[in-house]
């Protein structure tokens, strides 16, 4: 559903920059747009170097094995300790890969001290599914769930894609996304993956359907604990609200009530970057976020003046038809 689906005033500035490889990087207005102040430039190869720097791809030879297994077992094993996280549980595996066209950040999350090595993926793009399930392979991980933070309206989500090549995939989204999949979470809900857990906060606002989701709490979950948000709360910013059920109202409340109420030392994991920011805190956004610091009632004008200049999403005809059925269409 869009709710400016019909304003031609924002249908004209759809495709007002695109992506070239040859000249300096302009971030492509998609549909978020981040809702930032001012435009910076930056570079797409930023975002790969990221990646890649945390893909382990050291030759063999390195190690000094000959037998194929013995390499795989120790390659597994070094590579279990390549954490993005400098303060998570040893238990915990965790990579935040991203897609350069949509500027969206996948997350990948394992318990790596259980047998099956159970491991999820958060917001998985259907471009990057090969190199996801690739990583998954590699690191010897179980795949038990592809999850969605909410609806997506930039980019076809990977759900179906992984379910149809990694037979036993759960996926995962809201409830109140009115969306199809394997399992409908709500508010409260927890979702295990060997001995560690997500919990689910309801984080409606940018959609009707936006959820949360947060590292367990308790002695032997990760520390500090790590908050999912997609697009309710990015770094310095916020998803916008004109679409899809969006409220900029429901979005003030939800971040203050269920995101800025968890320890100050939690970390952020936004849904998408254009600034090649890569994680922030609940407590540095408190402090720092330009709409979100606001009181409600500047934010909210602020929202409505700030949605009125932004344009229609690109992908939004192609992309919301599709996750609305875990990406597959017939
Ligand atoms: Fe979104």
């Amino acid at each position: 559903m869009s709710g400016d689906s019909g304003n031609p005033a924002l249908l004209s500035n759809a495709d007002a920059t695109k992506p070239n490889k040859n000249q300096p990087f302009v971030p492509r207005i998609t549909e978020l747009r981040m809702l930032n102040l001012g435009y910076i430039r930056s570079s797409a190869c930023r975002f790969s170097h990221f990646i890649t720097s945390h893909s382990s791809s050291s030759p063999s030879s390195c190690f000094g094995f000959s037998p194929k297994q013995t390499i795989t077992s120790a390659l597994r094993s070094q590579m279990g300790s390549f954490s993005t996280l400098s303060r998570s549980s040893s238990r915990l595996l965790f990579r935040q890969l991203f897609e350069n066209e949509s500027f969206t950040y996948t997350y990948l999350l394992a318990d790596i001290s259980h047998p099956d090595k159970p491991a999820l993926l958060i917001d998985p793009v259907d471009r990057a599914v090969d190199r996801d399930l690739n990583l998954v392979r590699e690191l010897g991980l179980k795949l038990i769930y592809a999850m969605n933070t909410h609806v997506h309206a930039d980019h076809i989500t990977g759900t179906g894609l992984i379910k149809r090549k990694v037979p036993g995939v759960k996926s995962v989204i809201s409830k109140a996304s009115g969306s199809k999949a394997d399992v409908f979470v709500e508010h409260g809900d927890k979702i295990s993956f060997g001995n560690l857990f997500l919990e689910v906060r309801a984080t409606p606002g940018h959609t009707v359907g936006c959820v949360t989701y947060v590292t367990g709490d308790g002695p032997d979950q990760p520390q500090p604990r790590m908050a999912f948000t997609g697009d309710a709360l990015l770094v310095r910013g916020c998803g916008r609200t004109d679409f899809q059920g969006g409220s900029s109202e429901q979005l003030y409340k939800s971040v203050h009530s269920h995101i800025f109420t968890l320890p100050k030392e939690t970390l952020v994991y936004p849904g998408h970057d254009y600034k090649g920011f890569t994680v922030t805190t609940v407590g540095e956004e408190m402090l720092y976020n330009p709409r979100l610091t606001k009181d409600e009632v500047f934010f909210l004008e602020q929202l409505i003046f700030e949605n009125l200049n932004l344009p229609y999403p690109d992908m939004i005809d192609v992309a919301l038809p599709a996750n609305k059925v875990c990406g597959l269409q017939d």
